[in-house]
């Protein structure tokens, strides 16, 4: 019965998805293992984990005040003030790490946590000592740092002068980078500057769902990814002016995308919607023109133009100056994934005048078949990952792609089946895309322990470990979905049963 309704969809959406949706899983195509140097590991953020909030001289960030000022717009009024505290117990996660097998460890480093008012004349050592020690204790195990520079917690002395939408966080994030890069450039050799800017410009200075809560969609948001992308590329040729050679690292960027389907099989359309998302910071950086996709430029400049009567697009091109800079500024794309959509034209001008969503105009809406996890717009869409993987290949030369973060959220039960068939469909993704000639090196897990899940509080857990947030000793437990990654990290390939 399954499969006639299945090869019925498939029928319908086209011969591009050839999957089993319907019980999140997908067909293994071609070898069973991955090439030897593939690399796993698990990804965490500062502010999620860390705790310590105002430890040892930490300043504060945006998610700090926010999460203080606001504990409403937390779904149980919590806050990343202690967490699962690793900033005083990461052997915990050491430990952790170590019984996983992992290669790598995907961490992001606290800005004001070494630089407590974002500026860097100002240090603070005992930040720098714990980080120190985090990248040593990784090394001695033989598991490689993959360190992020900032995953969404601002400075508060650098937002009030506008964070991302003032022009002069351009200066302030390379100098920033560069202090990394001298503490700590000798022996982190994989860096990522900025962790979803889709998220941080969208919903931060966008739709004002998280901090800085900018309300100005259409506007702001554009105005953050072209500061971003500005921070991002500066930094980029500092690196490769002041330490590449003698560091001999990789910088790179981590952006979200989901991959979108078209009912009607139209590429057109899903191209449409990828440049929209994917496109307007991956374009930039990775393909051979550089700038904002042109379709994107074109189509808000006519809206901005000849609908609003502006005098000017609200996004404009990058120009030559910053285009050629920000050309070719990456060594590597990280690609965070959890879900897909389709995509629909709407033949109605949809959303508020102006903003994001009547720029993109498109309606989105998912497989009734896709199993849904305990959150609304989570869906297991394994052959989006693949699909994704396959159009970078195809957009973007194929450029070596890490994948930086994958994972189900669920409630935090020990036996998380359902994360368990999340990442062996995944994970199994990745392989068939390696195996259609898909650059991509690396896949890193999220998360490693339950965490801070930001407006979802605690609420929401993605951890291949279970953390007892209200416990002082807050013990790491391995969920039955740790096993299996043990398992596929030893194995290099993905195993039938657990
Ligand atoms: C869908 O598009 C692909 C190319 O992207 C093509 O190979 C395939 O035949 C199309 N399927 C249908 C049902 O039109
Ligand atoms: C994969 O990416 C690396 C690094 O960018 C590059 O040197 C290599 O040529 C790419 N491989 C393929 C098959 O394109």
């Amino acid at each position: 019965m399954w499969s006639l309704v299945l090869f019925l969809v498939l029928g319908l959406f086209g011969s591009k998805i050839s999957v089993e949706a319907a019980n999140c899983t997908i067909q293994a195509k071609g070898n069973s293992k991955f090439p030897n140097d593939f690399t796993f590991g698990v990804a965490t953020s500062a502010y999620q984990i860390e705790g310590g909030w105002n430890a040892d001289g930490k300043g504060l960030s945006i998610w700090d005040e926010y999460t203080h000022n606001y504990p409403d717009r937390i779904k149980d009024r919590s806050n990343g003030d202690s967490s699962a505290e690793s900033y005083r117990l990461f052997d915990l996660d050491l430990k952790a790490l170590k019984d996983l097998g992992v290669n790598q460890y995907r961490f992001s480093i606290a800005w004001t946590r070494i630089f407590p008012i974002g500026h860097v004349h100002l240090k603070n050592q005992k930040g720098i000592d714990y980080y120190n020690s985090v990248i040593d204790k990784l090394l001695a195990n033989g598991i490689e740092p993959i360190v992020t520079m900032y995953h969404w917690d601002m400075p508060v002395d650098l937002q009030k002068f506008g964070g991302f939408s003032n022009s002069q966080i351009v200066e302030h994030f390379s100098n920033y980078a560069e202090e990394l890069f001298k503490l700590f450039g000798d022996r982190v050799k994989i860096w990522i500057t900025l962790n979803e800017p889709h998220k941080i410009c969208k919903e931060g200075y966008g739709l004002a769902e998280s901090p800085p809560l900018i309300a100005a969609s259409g506007v702001g948001d554009y105005i953050c990814y072209t500061n971003l992308l500005k921070a991002h590329g500066a930094t980029y040729r500092l690196y490769k002016e002041k330490f590449a050679k003698e560091q001999k690292g990789k910088v790179g960027i981590s952006l979200d995308c989901r991959f979108y389907f078209s009912k009607t099989n139209n590429t057109d359309d899903i191209d449409r919607a990828m440049q929209y998302t994917l496109g307007l910071l991956a374009h930039p950086i990775f393909s051979k023109t550089g700038d904002f996709p042109a379709i994107v430029l074109k189509e808000i400049e006519k809206s901005s133009l000849e609908i609003e009567g502006r005098k000017k697009s609200r996004l404009p091109s990058l120009g030559e100056y910053w285009t050629n800079i920000i050309k070719g500024s990456a060594d590597f794309m990280g690609v965070n994934y959890y879900t897909s959509r389709y995509v629909t034209p709407s033949t109605e001008p949809l959303g508020e005048n102006p903003s994001m969503e009547r720029d993109q105009n498109y309606q989105l809406d998912v497989d009734p078949n896709w199993p849904r996890a305990n959150a609304d717009w989570m869906y297991c869409v394994p052959e989006g990952l693949e699909n994704l993987l396959k159009y970078i290949r195809d957009e973007y030369d194929n450029v070596e792609v890490k994948i930086t973060e994958n994972g189900w959220p669920d409630s935090g039960e020990i036996n998380d089946d359902e994360r368990i068939n999340y990442f062996k469909s995944h994970i199994q993704a990745v392989l068939n895309a390696v195996n259609d000639g898909c650059n991509t090196t690396a896949y890193s897990a999220w998360s490693l322990i339950d965490n801070f899940e930001w407006n979802q509080g605690y609420t929401m857990k993605f951890g291949l470990f279970s953390v007892d947030m209200r416990s002082a000793k807050k013990e790491r437990t391995p969920k039955k979905s740790a096993l299996l990654y043990k398992k596929i990290i030893e194995t290099k390939s993905v195993p039938d049963s657990v």
